[in-house]
C-alpha cells in the first residue's frame, strides 16, 4: 500500500480530510449495522438536539505503526468502556464498546495511507463521537443519534514537541463539583474555551484547573491529566471525581510501578504542596506526555527543576517505555495492543 504524499515530520496537530469515515445511526431502539463513507459533512435539522443543547461526546486515540510494519492502536477497549459511561451521563444510548473497536478497525484499515510511517514522529489520530441527530425544542433528550469516527494524522499537541512548557493556574473552572468531569462531554471543552483563548493571550501554553469545590487542589489541564515526580523519584497524579479517567495516566501508572520500579500514589494533590515536586508533565492521547517546565500561579512562579529546555530525568524514562510499548519496541501488557493489520 502506497502512503499519501505528506511531510510527515512537519504536521502539526490539525484537521486533514483522509479517504474515509465510519457512520451508524440509532433509531427506534437500536443502532444499525454502520458503513463508512466517503463524504466528511453532515447535513442537520437547524433544531438538531446537539446543536441546541450541546447533546454530544467525543472519544480520542491513535493508530501506530510500529517497528516492524504493523498498525496497532493502543487499549481501544477501554475507549470504548469510557465512551458508554460518557453517553450514559448524558442520556444517550451507548454504542457497544466491542462495535466500537470494530468501527475504529474499519476505519484505520481504510486509511492505512494516512498512518504514518513508523520513527516519522506522527501517528493517526482517530476521533469517534456521537450526538443527538433529531429535532429537539424542549430540553430533553434527543430520539436519533448518529455514532462517527474520522481520523487525521497529526504531529505533537503542544508546539515545539518535546520542549516543556508553562502552564499557568486558571481562574475558570472546567468541571462542576457534580457535574460532568468524569465523561468526555463536549460541552465541557466548550467550558474550557473562553479559558485557552485568554492563556494563550497572555502567554501560556494551557491552563491548569483547581478543584471546583474548594479551588485548592489540583484537577487537570483543558485537554490532558497531569502526574508529578517527587524529588525522591515516587509518581503522584490527582485523584478527583471530576477529571477525566485518562487511559494514558491509567497506563502510565502500570509502566512506572511494572516496568520502571517506581513508587506510584495517586491521591488528592493541593496547590500549595506543588513547589515541593522535582517534575510534572501533562498526559493523554494528544499530549502524549509532555513536560510542564513552570507554573504560574497569579504571577507566583513554579520553577520544576529540569528547566525549560528538556523533559526531566523520570518524565523522560516514562515517556520512552510508554512509546516504546506503542510503537512496538517494548514488549506490551497483555492486551494493551490492538492489531489492524
Ligand atoms: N483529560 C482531558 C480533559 C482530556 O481531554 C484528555 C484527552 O483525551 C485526557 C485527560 C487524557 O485522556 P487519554 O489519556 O485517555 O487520552
Ligand atoms: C485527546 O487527547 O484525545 C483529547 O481528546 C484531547 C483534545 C484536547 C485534543
Amino acid at each position: 500500500m502506497e502512503k499519501k504524499n505528506i511531510d510527515w515530520s512537519n504536521i502539526g496537530f490539525g484537521y486533514m480530510p483522509t479517504d474515509y469515515r465510519y457512520v451508524s445511526m440509532y433509531q427506534n431502539g437500536s443502532w444499525d449495522e454502520g458503513v463508512l463513507t466517503s463524504d466528511p459533512n453532515i447535513t442537520l435539522n437547524e433544531c438538531a438536539c446537539v446543536l441546541q443543547y450541546a447533546q454530544t461526546c467525543f472519544e480520542g486515540l491513535k493508530a501506530y505503526t510500529t517497528e516492524d510494519g504493523h498498525i496497532v492502536t493502543f487499549r481501544p477497549d477501554l475507549n470504548g468502556e469510557r465512551m458508554e459511561n460518557s453517553a450514559k451521563g448524558l442520556e444517550m444510548p451507548p454504542f457497544p464498546k466491542e462495535r466500537f473497536v470494530d468501527a475504529i478497525t474499519k476505519v484505520v484499515e481504510a486509511n492505512a495511507a494516512f498512518v504514518p510511517p513508523y520513527g516519522s514522529g506522527a501517528t493517526l489520530y482517530i476521533r469517534p463521537y456521537m450526538f443527538g441527530y433529531d429535532s429537539i425544542i424542549g430540553v430533553k433528550p434527543a430520539n436519533i443519534y448518529q455514532f462517527r469516527v474520522f481520523c487525521t494524522p497529526v504531529g505533537p499537541y503542544f508546539k515545539g514537541g518535546a520542549k516543556p512548557i508553562t502552564i499557568r493556574v486558571s481562574d475558570f473552572d472546567r468541571a462542576a463539583p457534580h457535574g460532568t468531569g468524569h465523561i468526555k462531554a463536549g460541552l465541557n471543552y466548550a467550558m474550557s474555551l473562553h479559558a485557552i483563548v485568554d492563556a494563550h493571550k497572555n502567554g501560556f501554553d494551557e491552563n491548569i484547573y483547581l478543584d471546583p469545590q474548594t479551588r485548592t487542589k489540583i484537577e487537570e489541564t483543558g485537554g490532558a491529566n497531569v502526574i508529578f515526580i517527587t524529588k525522591d523519584g515516587k509518581l503522584v497524579t490527582p485523584k478527583s471525581n471530576s477529571i477525566l479517567p485518562s487511559i494514558t495516566r491509567r497506563s502510565i501508572l502500570q509502566v512506572a510501578r511494572d516496568y520502571l520500579g517506581m513508587e506510584t500514589e495517586e491521591r488528592e494533590i493541593y496547590l500549595d504542596e506543588v513547589k515541593d515536586f522535582a517534575e510534572c508533565g501533562l498526559c493523554g492521547t494528544a499530549a502524549v506526555i509532555s513536560p510542564v517546565g513552570k507554573i504560574v500561579d497569579h504571577g507566583k512562579e513554579i520553577c520544576f527543576p529540569a528547566g525549560m529546555e528538556k523533559m526531566g530525568p523520570v518524565t523522560q524514562k516514562l515517556y520512552e517505555t510508554l512509546t516504546g510499548i506503542q510503537m512496538g519496541h517494548i514488549k506490551a501488557p497483555e492486551g494493551w495492543i490492538h492489531v489492524i493489520k
